[in-house]
């Protein structure tokens, strides 16, 4: 019993729970949740007190007038109350959730691709970029998200922060929130979207307003040539096979733009769109079995590259912070 009870709480914290909201917009939703909550566990113990009242008095000794007046009190009019006060509790947050926000607000592009999130940054007065599967903002500051999908349907969703919203192919959705707790969450795909639907998470991370603009401006930078001669070499590799047909790393001759911008991939919170650790045996592995990783993904395993060419690869990659 207790340890269910634990499991019950723990459940209610952490880096991806509705019920431990760090931005106003999910402050909103989780009150609403106690809120209906509350009134759902007094209801029920009104139905059971007259379940139990009902049951252990005698017929006769029952006043049909009394009876009468529960059963269209309790049967009709509580419950019109009840669901129109509710009605108007639930309704009355919407017009504020679904407002953009104000003018001169961050404003931050993501688009669902098969399996991972494509993030476009706008700096102010600098030129936009783009990273992948990770979001930065600063903390009280209002934030604008725009939400695309260029092929099957996607659910942006950072549960700690607002409500999920679909990406819907030929349609822009909007998104706005504002984060009122500095921390590190987690978001996710919440609409069935294919077979590594599960496999598509992005980390969140809210900090200090000098934070993030630093943050802004490192990631705005084009990467650093490879010092390491290991990297180096990683970095001829990456050209030689082929990766810069889809990735792009800003400041060299890698230009793609089919999968994720590898810029400063190196400085991620996670690779996999959220699901192995950064690390340089996690880009080995994703290089030569990234199928095993994350089936059905559109990028080709490169398992004939011999392992001291992984290693100069995940080399490169881990260096390009
Ligand atoms: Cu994308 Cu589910």
């Amino acid at each position: 019993m207790l340890s269910m009870a634990a499991f019950i709480v723990t459940g209610c914290s952490g880096i991806q729970s509705t019920l431990d909201p760090a931005g106003r917009e999910a402050k909103w939703i989780a009150d609403l949740f106690w809120w209906m909550t509350a009134g759902a566990v007094l209801i029920w113990l009104a139905v059971i007190l007259l379940t139990v009242y009902a049951a252990r008095t005698q017929s006769e000794a029952r006043n049909h007038r009394r009876d009468r007046i529960l059963i269209i009190g309790g049967g009709a009019v509580v419950p019109a109350v009840v669901l129109t006060v509710l009605l108007v509790f639930g309704l009355k947050p919407i017009p504020t959730l679904l407002a953009p926000a104000p003018k001169g607000s961050l404003k931050i592009i993501v688009t669902g691709e098969q399996w991972w999130w494509r993030v476009r940054y706008f700096p102010p007065g600098g030129e936009a970029f783009e990273l992948a599967n990770e979001i930065r903002l600063p903390v009280g500051e209002p934030v604008q998200f725009q939400l695309e999908s260029p092929d099957v349907i996607h659910s942006f969703w950072i549960p700690s922060l607002a409500g999920k919203v679909d990406m819907i192919p030929g349609r822009v959705t909007y998104l706005a929130l504002q984060p009122t707790k500095i921390g590190l969450y987690r978001g996710a795909c919440a609409e069935y979207c294919g077979t590594s639907h599960a496999l598509m998470n992005f980390y969140v991370e809210v900090t200090r307003k000098e934070d993030f603009s630093t943050w802004l401006a490192q990631q705005a930078l084009p990467s650093q040539p490879a010092a390491e001669s290991n990297a180096a070499r990683g970095q001829e590799l990456f050209l030689a096979n082929g990766c810069n047909a889809c990735h792009t790393v800003r400041g060299t001759r890698a230009q793609g733009v089919i999968g994720p911008d590898l810029t400063h991939v190196g400085s991620r919170l996670s690779l996999a769109a959220g699901t192995m650790p950064n690390e340089p045996d996690a880009f080995q592995r994703w290089i030569a079995h990234i199928t095993e990783v994350k089936p059905a993904v559109n990028m080709p395993p490169f398992h004939m590259l011999p392992t001291e060419d992984l290693r100069a690869l995940g080399a490169y990659l881990e260096g390009l912070k």
